[in-house]
């Protein structure tokens, strides 16, 4: 049965990083030159020189969301040991095939809402603005393994969309098409409807698709959040969850979109 309204944070099981089909087109998406699922060019590279300069020489990173490790295959060139952990397997895949010192950098497939991770680390990282997607449940549970996994003078590091930044690319509304297939959501000829919602109470961005299989009649819905910030809202999210800002800062890449730079407080 499908909601004649998308409730706020609804999940339904079903992930785009996660779908057979979907999950391959998302990794093209990291790995070609167009912006998409990750940072490119001028972007991705600020994004590195942003991390290196926030922690220690040969830091032991834990990448949650690592996707096909772009940010690891860098970090692990500056000398830094990384444990990714991603539930794309197809970018799991790639990683490690694609790894960088071997025994430095390790590509775990993996949910790090659900797998326990062990181990202690100076550094956690969630970005390109992966943190915002999580629904607020998820975003505690997160923080929280985050908090444990830390050293106790261990960074954490964050980046997330503000109202600005969400605004260029969602507009609110619904919208269906009918495609040939061989696309992004559907190898074959499928029916598409979307719907994206504001919800500025909450400040999130909601967005659902339902792909309509012509052939088979086989209809997939997946619904995505977005949830974003201002320096005094993340502010808030992170002490409230046992972090203490060092630094927010909105003009790393694009202006706008917020880097935030965190350790775990005192108790
Ligand atoms: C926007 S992509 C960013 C990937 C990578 N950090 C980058 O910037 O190139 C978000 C990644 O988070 C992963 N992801 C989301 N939720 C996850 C979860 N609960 N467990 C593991 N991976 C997750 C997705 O599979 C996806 O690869």
């Amino acid at each position: 049965m499908y909601d004649k309204e998308l409730e706020l944070f609804k999940r339904n099981g079903f992930t785009i990083w996660t779908d057979d089909y979907i999950s391959e087109n998302l990794l093209k998406s990291h790995l070609d030159e167009k912006p998409g699922a990750s940072l490119k060019g001028k972007e991705f590279k600020d994004a590195i020189i942003w991390i290196n300069s926030k922690i220690k020489k040969n830091s032991r990173i834990v990448d949650m969301g690592c996707g096909p490790g772009l940010y690891s295959y860098e970090l692990g060139k500056l000398g830094h040991y990384i444990l990714g952990i991603d539930f794309n397997k197809k970018s799991i895949e790639y990683a490690n095939e694609k790894k960088v010192i071997a025994d430095k950098t390790e590509y775990r497939y993996g949910n790090f809402l659900k797998d326990s991770i062990d181990g202690k680390f100076d550094v956690a990282m969630i970005v390109c603005c992966e943190f915002g997607a999580l629904i607020p449940t998820e975003q505690k549970i997160t923080l929280k393994k985050i908090h444990d996994l830390l050293e106790e003078d261990g960074v954490f590091l964050v980046n997330c969309f503000t109202e600005k930044t969400i605004r260029v690319d969602y507009k609110e509304g619904k919208n269906w098409y009918i495609s040939n297939g061989n696309d992004f959501w559907n190898k074959e000829p499928y029916f598409l409807m979307e719907e994206t919602k504001y919800f500025l109470q909450k400040s999130t961005v909601g967005r659902r698709y339902y792909i309509i299989n012509q052939r088979t009649q086989e209809v997939k819905e997946f619904i995505l959040w977005d949830q974003f910030y201002d320096k005094n809202s993340i502010k808030k999210l992170l002490e409230e969850n046992g972090f203490e800002i060092i630094e927010i800062e909105d003009n790393i890449i694009e202006p706008g979109r917020l880097f935030i730079t965190a350790k775990k407080k005192k108790l």
